[in-house]
């Protein structure tokens, strides 16, 4: 009789064919376990970069320059060989050059991890994976379809930092995104940005709008982030602040030239994303163009590792937060009566729907 066994013979045998054993490249050579590694030493990645910003450790070298890791401990008043331990788990992730005991920031430290680099993450790190604790309890979310703690719960809690931290990366894809868009070429435009966060879009597009207007709503509370960011890109007196929810505030029919919807579906369920892209087609004028960006899987799910993983992410710490494919959201848009679809990368990992309402509805 056959016995499948779990020996690497060193060529294939006639009984080694997907008819008899299945697999037969898995029998020649069983499977690394790097990819279960992977997963296990992702935790300890994780916390790693985080000590390491909570420790100040890269402003810390901003200051210092190349350094042994002696002086550096005693600016930071902690002990030699636990920042030693630690600063080699940060240069082993790729994120701190170490050349002979000399540590110091390499290219992306300065651009991410430094408080004040050009494209900082610094603020986004602690709280990007969503509240940790729902990590811990991520069976139990799948058994009940629900986590114990969404962030539905305190939304202010979670957004305000969540939008200070995004605000940096959000403003560079919408200033970038005049590229594609050349959404300064409007005359005037009227923007309504839905779920502004720090309404880093309407802030974009404002800049290179000289004449133009925008009406930013986000929850209580959160609002307050983009009143002071308009202040400080000045620019609030061409902006109405219209706290409320999304799916309920009032909105002037066909007024807007530009309604963004700027990460806010994939937190809404199926129903509740394409109300909100309903929304946006009634707001604007006839030619008029939504801007919608989120991070999408590819048709299969499997493809692009970090939408699925926010996908996941939205799912540990949401009421009913799940990402959408480019295709689900490509077909809502056009039963939405958008046409003229396109889909922009104007920054690395950030995707963004551009979709225009005809001109004859
Ligand atoms: C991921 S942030 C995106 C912020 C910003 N649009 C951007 O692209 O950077 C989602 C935003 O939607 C807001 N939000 C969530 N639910 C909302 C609701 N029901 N009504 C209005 N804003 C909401 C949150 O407060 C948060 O600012």
């Amino acid at each position: 009789m056959f016995e499948p066994r779990d020996a690497p013979y060193p060529e294939l045998k006639k009984t080694h064919t997907m008819a008899h054993v299945g697999r037969p490249w898995t029998d020649y050579k069983p499977p690394s376990s790097a990819p279960v590694w992977a997963a296990v030493e992702g935790l300890g990645r994780y916390y790693i970069l985080l000590a390491a910003l909570e420790l100040d450790v890269f402003d810390e070298l901003q200051n210092t320059g190349p350094t042994t890791i002696e002086p550096l401990a005693e600016r930071l008043d902690v002990p030699v060989d636990h920042l030693r331990s630690l600063l080699d788990g940060v240069v082993a992730q790729g994120l701190l050059d170490q050349f002979r005991d000399i540590y110091e920031l390499n290219d992306t430290a300065k651009r991410y991890l430094v408080s004040d680099g050009p494209a900082t993450m610094a603020d986004l790190i602690a709280v990007a994976p969503g509240p940790h604790a729902n990590w811990t309890r991520l069976a139990d979310t799948v058994r009940n379809g629900r986590p114990a703690t969404p962030i539905e719960d305190d939304p202010s809690a979670f957004y305000v930092p969540l939008v200070e931290g995004t605000f940096t990366t959000m403003f560079r894809c919408a200033t970038r995104a005049d590229l594609k868009i050349r959404y300064s070429a409007l005359s005037a435009p009227r923007v309504l940005d839905l779920g502004a966060g720090g309404a880093p879009w309407a802030i974009a597009i404002l800049n290179g709008c000289p004449d133009g207007t925008a009406v930013i709503n986000d929850l209580p509370v959160v609002i307050d982030v983009a009143a002071r960011k308009i202040g400080e890109h000045d620019v609030a007196h061409r902006c109405e602040l219209r706290p409320g929810d999304f799916h309920s505030i009032d909105i002037e029919p066909e007024s807007y030239d530009i309604v963004v919807l700027g990460h806010v579906c994939r937190t809404e369920g199926e129903e509740g994303a394409k109300a909100l892209i309903a929304r946006a087609f009634t707001a604007l004028k006839p030619e008029g163009r939504l801007l919608l960006a989120d991070y999408f899987p590819d048709m299969e799910r499997k493809f692009n590792p970090h939408a699925v993983i926010m996908g996941t992410t939205m799912m540990a710490s949401t009421e009913k937060g799940f990402t959408f494919t480019h295709k689900q959201f490509s077909e809502w848009l056009d039963e939405a009566g958008f046409g003229n679809k396109r889909l922009i990368e104007p920054i690395g990992f950030q995707q963004t729907f551009v979709a225009t309402k005809p001109r004859n509805n």
